[in-house]
């Protein structure tokens, strides 16, 4: 049974319409990341979620019940959002207590279920602290450690550590993903950052526009993208695109020069105008040639040098430059003259609505 299930949800504010109609189902215990850009709606799900928006339509169940107009605090879910007011006055455990203090849980039991948070999130030797005395991580831990004290059936994160610098994130992302394996509750964690998305989540749950682009575990998205949008947003360096066409029985990829492409029992429906993704990793620089592959002739306006890998930025014709993932020490530098190859096995084909054709 599912733990948390939403039925054609929709949402609008006003005229304006949010949410269309999502259908979504999580699993007990499951780690859900919503991941999509700035104003996608994945906010707005989430509140929905846990009772601080109100539905338009559509139905909000939670462990069997039916929440949909059913307040915050009986819903069994507690919320960490990415600024998060701690009382600057109050010491850490206090931040921690409050909301057993405010809701009269006993004495004893407070103490027991803030000490085990802060085991949990390694602040024990910081509960005497005031909040001025945190780190930005410290202070998100606190921020998080006040969800637990709540024992929710359900954790809700809204981007909590869009604030933190990158090294931090890195910190605490290991942090939640341990308290996940921890404590076993379902979660479900808003983020427009795809790696954050890829590292911590189960299953993906891609937004564009307020509609699901495609749910599935972080390899389905990156591996078999089901359309133009999660093939553009899931992996950094993005994918690169270039236009083709389908001619006869076979497909015509416009690399510079058309050039006929072996697409293998691909399925191409009707289709007529193609994009062709391939990953900057599928590419390759002056490899030999041969049988299937395709190649086209550039040079290399540019080459991002990151230590471990390299980048380089192919340019040919006037089509945005082609970024090729090289070792970290391939012998290439700007202005070379390269061919750079590729197998069509590891083409992405979409279809004029951006659909993928598989
Ligand atoms: N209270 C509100 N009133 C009007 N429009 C809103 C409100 N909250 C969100 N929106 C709009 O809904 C859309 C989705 O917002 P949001 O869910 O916050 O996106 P995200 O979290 O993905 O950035 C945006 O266009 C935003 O401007
Ligand atoms: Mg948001």
């Amino acid at each position: 049974m599912a733990h948390v299930k939403l039925t054609d949800v929709c949402k609008s504010f006003g005229a304006l319409e949010v949410i269309p109609g999502v259908d979504l189902e999580i699993t007990q215990g499951e780690f859900v990341v919503f991941v999509g850009p700035s104003g996608s709606g994945k906010s707005t799900m989430l509140r929905i979620l846990a009772g601080l928006e109100d539905v338009t339509s559509g139905a909000v169940e939670i462990g069997g019940q039916d929440v949909t107009y059913a307040a915050p605090s009986e819903r069994g879910i507690a919320m960490v959002f990415q600024s998060y007011a701690l009382y600057p006055h109050k010491s850490v455990f206090e931040n921690i207590a409050f909301n057993l203090r405010f809701n009269k849980v006993a004495k004893v039991e407070v103490e027991t279920r803030v000490r085990e948070a802060a085991r949990i999130l390694k602040l024990t030797d910081l509960l005497d602290r005031k909040p001025s005395q945190l780190s930005g991580g410290q202070r998100q831990r606190v921020a998080i450690d006040r969800a637990i004290v709540r024992n929710p059936d359900v954790f809700l994160f809204d981007e909590p550590l869009s604030n933190l610098d990158a090294a931090l994130r890195v910190e605490m992302r290991f942090e939640i993903e341990r308290l996940h394996r921890e404590i076993g509750a379902t979660m479900v964690y808003v983020t427009h950052d795809q790696v954050e998305a890829m590292t911590l989540a189960d299953r993906i749950v891609a937004f564009d526009d307020g509609h699901i682009q495609q749910i599935g575990t972080p390899l389905e998205l990156y591996r078999n993208p089901s359309n133009l949008f999660v093939a553009g947003f899931i992996g950094w360096p993005q994918m690169n695109f270039f236009p083709g066409r389908v001619s006869g029985v076979g497909v015509i990829a416009e690399l510079g020069t058309p050039v006929g492409v072996n697409v293998g029992d691909r399925d191409l429906g009707g289709s007529k105008a193609l994009t062709l993704g391939i990953r900057p990793e599928a590419l390759q620089l002056n490899a030999p040639e041969s049988g299937d592959r395709l190649s086209v002739a550039g040079e290399i306006l540019s080459l991002e040098q990151l230590g471990h890998v390299s980048y380089a930025h192919v340019g040919y014709g006037d089509a945005p430059p082609l970024v090729v993932q090289l070792g970290a020490d391939a012998p290439h530098g700007r202005g070379d003259k390269v061919r750079v190859s590729l197998d069509p096995r590891d083409l992405h084909l979409f279809d004029e609505d951006g659909a993928a054709i598989r």
